[in-house]
């Protein structure tokens, strides 16, 4: 049986990150950047990007002072900063990461939403990277991969949560075959954490690991409202990653034109003109914003996550209805200058092949449940996928290669699940009883309390083992997750 995240917390874990790194005398040399103030400009994080169809790069998770809300925080971070490097690829791409693990407890690696195969040196999660331990991932992405935003974070089971929550986490970008004309691209990765008086993240209560964690800080690449400066008339394109390990993030940017081109790996034939943004956790955004006059601010509006009604604790469940209105300024948007010169019209946009006409091969229900049973103190709730929490030896759906199955996601539970599948990406059908008309790629997509989402999936191509889960990280880690293969 694998160690409890317990026992992994005593041994050195995430909650004392920065005090363990010194008393085993680990030396940290700080690479990260200059400490933005709150209210400064809207960094970057640093780029890697691929030459003659290859990307080579180091990832070392390390425990250390990292730059979090304009403050020295004992974090996790890659490459001394939170978020890691920004990966910036194209399809055909040969993706090799040197991953060091520096920590005091396990981790590993997973490229989330990259259609990629998930065997050996691959998007293999059931590879365990130990303390001092490394491993070299090397990723194929097919020449027709679709364009967009991905991410990367740690996938080891029962320490995702904690990990990503203490800044483990980057963007990978596949570029567009056909570029579009922007002024300027932006990578936002929000992410929430909570640090206490002296700047470490504190061990989250039993059941606020129950009811998805939120941290009390929401932050754009670490920083906390920075700014972003632009002339009247200007597109940029923001590339909107939610990397909260439990936060919806329902976003809204008013007073400025926002076109998404697509969600995850998927694609808007034409942009859609939107208001608000629903990014669960795992989901990305990719999003053209043309500036028209005045300031704006990015917010957060409180999301309801339907959570158990009377549970307490601090995360989602504990808000009572009259907090719904809240919201929370996630960046500031300053509009001024001469206009800039209208940007040249948008290229058509293609998605994946649609399969809404395809022959099923399959059928299959896959239920989000949650229940009471008996856990070390007492009753503790168990989060389970077709009535069994996640056992690794187990592998709970074979799939036979080459077919398009059609699974319905049934939520029995009184709380939203965001259901996420590995590798082999998923096309909406029907969402609640309401078909959708138009053809969204989710590899993340909200399974509401009581309610189901039917997707079609094509298993065309890639063999393998790997998983679906919740991807509140928690109810992951809790054990929300499956393993499938594909033969
Ligand atoms: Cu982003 Cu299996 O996770
Ligand atoms: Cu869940």
């Amino acid at each position: 049986k694998p160690i409890s995240r317990r026992q992994a917390l005593l041994l050195g874990g995430v909650g004392v990150a920065g005090t363990a790194a010194g008393s085993v005398g680990l030396i940290w040399t700080l690479t990260s950047r200059e400490a933005p103030a709150t209210g400064s400009d809207l960094a970057q994080p640093p780029e890697e990007r691929s030459i003659n169809g290859q990307l080579e790069v180091r990832l070392e998770a390390a425990p250390g002072q990292l730059l979090l809300a304009g403050r020295q925080a004992a974090a996790l971070g890659y490459n001394g900063g939170i978020p890691g490097p920004t990966l910036r690829l194209r399809a055909g791409d040969v993706l090799k990461i040197g991953l060091v693990n520096k920590l005091l407890q396990t981790t590993n690696l997973h490229v989330h939403g990259l259609h990629v195969s998930p065997e050996g040196n691959g998007d293999n999660v059931f590879v365990a990277v130990d303390p001092g331990g490394t491993f070299d991932y090397a990723y194929e992405l097919p020449e027709d991969h679709p364009p967009g935003v991905y991410w990367y974070h740690p996938h080891h089971h029962g320490m995702v949560a904690d990990q990503i929550f203490a800044g483990l986490f980057g963007a990978i970008i596949v570029e567009d075959p056909e570029p579009i004309e922007v002024s300027a691209e932006r990578v936002l990765v929000i992410s929430d954490t909570t640090l206490d008086g002296m700047g470490n993240i504190p061990e989250v209560p039993e059941m606020d690991r129950m009811m998805g964690r939120e941290g009390e800080l929401i932050l754009v690449n670490g920083q906390s409202n920075p700014h972003i400066s632009a002339r009247p008339g200007q597109r940029e394109r923001w590339r909107i990653i939610n990397t909260c390990v439990s936060r919806y993030l329902r976003l809204r940017l008013d007073g400025q034109q926002l076109q998404l081109l697509g969600m995850d790996s998927g694609r808007f034939p034409t942009p859609r003109t939107v208001n608000e943004l629903l990014l669960t956790p795992g989901n990305r955004a990719d999003l053209l914003v043309t500036t028209t006059t005045g300031d704006s601010t990015l917010l957060a509006l409180y999301q309801n996550r339907r959570t158990m009604p009377g549970m307490v604790g601090s995360g989602a469940g504990a808000r009572n209805p009259a907090d719904q209105s809240d919201s929370t300024a996630l960046a500031t948007l300053r509009v001024a200058g001469e206009p800039a010169a209208a940007p040249r019209a948008v290229p058509a946009q293609q998605g994946p092949a649609d399969l809404r006409s395809a022959p099923v091969a399959a059928r299959r229900q896959i239920v989000l449940a949650t229940g009471m049973g008996m856990g070390m103190g007492g009753g503790m709730m168990r989060f389970t996928i077709n009535g069994r929490e996640f056992d690794e030896a187990r592998t709970d759906t074979t799939v036979a290669a080459g077919g398009v199955e059609e699974w319905t996601l049934i939520n029995t539970s009184p709380m939203d699940h965001p259901f996420h599948l590995h590798v082999w990406p998923m096309q909406i059908i029907e969402e609640d009883g309401a078909g959708t008309n138009a053809a969204l790629w989710q590899d993340v997509v909200n399974v509401p309390a009581n309610g189901r989402v039917r997707v079609r999936v094509a298993f065309k191509d890639f063999r393998g083992r790997s998983a679906y889960h919740c991807h509140i990280l928690d109810h992951e880690d809790l054990g929300m997750m499956a393993a499938i293969e594909v033969r």
